[in-house]
């Protein structure tokens, strides 16, 4: 089955997750336009969303969903995004698309996250994906020696600014045994505003999708 048909078959079984009227977070990615697709198809569903990048905004209002500022919002039950790698402990690396921010922010702010992913997004060990880090601009190379120091080899990600303006440095040849640890050390540098790696709030829930069912955890 083609990675993109099992990311709609996962993206159809996380509406079973969403509450009539509710208002819920929604990420950013190809999987996720998947599930705004199917959200499309089930009218009226929900009362609103909170969106996580212009994209993601642009999609949901084709689909006449209301978007909502996080701000104005005080219970959001459920978070439904993708993510580039999990483990079976739902730890996360994301912003593969660059917009790990917000999808961090609204994660954090949501009851439950469910993740939607096809299978050859699980792995036993975090940062076969590049990690990225979003950084302030005029931070870039500082950032970069300190991230070396951990070990990573940064990478400028090419003519791209996320929807906060600011550059992202892809982390390559990690291997990630403490998620949680790397997490908080890389926060910790100046410059950065925050990394892709989902371990200190990880997913609640796994939809994954084979080439035969879809698994949840
Ligand atoms: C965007 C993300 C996405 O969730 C992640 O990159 C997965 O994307 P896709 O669904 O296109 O495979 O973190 O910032």
């Amino acid at each position: 089955m083609s990675q993109d048909r099992k990311k709609k078959n996962a993206a159809k079984i996380a509406i079973d997750y969403v509450k009539n009227n509710s208002i819920i977070g929604i990420g950013t990615g190809t999987t996720i336009n998947f599930f705004i697709e199917e959200l499309g198809k089930h009218k009226g569903l929900i009362d609103g969303a909170v969106s996580t990048s212009v994209a993601t905004e642009k999609l949901l209002r084709e689909q006449n969903i209301p978007v909502l500022p996080l701000n104005s919002v005080i219970d959001l039950p459920i978070y439904i995004d993708g993510a580039d790698e999990a483990t079976h402990n739902k730890h996360l690396i994301k912003g593969g698309g660059g917009a790990l921010t917000q999808e961090k922010i609204v994660a954090a702010a949501s009851k439950q996250f469910v993740c939607i992913i096809d299978d050859s997004k699980l792995v036993p060990l975090l940062g076969g994906f590049p990690l990225p880090v979003e950084v302030i601009p005029m931070a870039q190379s500082y950032v970069g020696r300190e991230i070396a120091k951990l070990g990573g080899q940064p990478e400028l990600r090419q003519d791209f600014l996320t929807d906060n303006g600011n550059i992202i440095l892809d982390i390559h040849n990690l291997k990630i045994e403490n998620p949680s640890d790397l997490e908080n050390q890389l926060n910790q540098i100046t410059g950065v505003v925050t990394n892709g790696l989902f371990a200190k709030r990880p997913a609640d829930t796994l939809i994954i999708a084979t080439d035969d069912s879809t698994i949840k955890k």
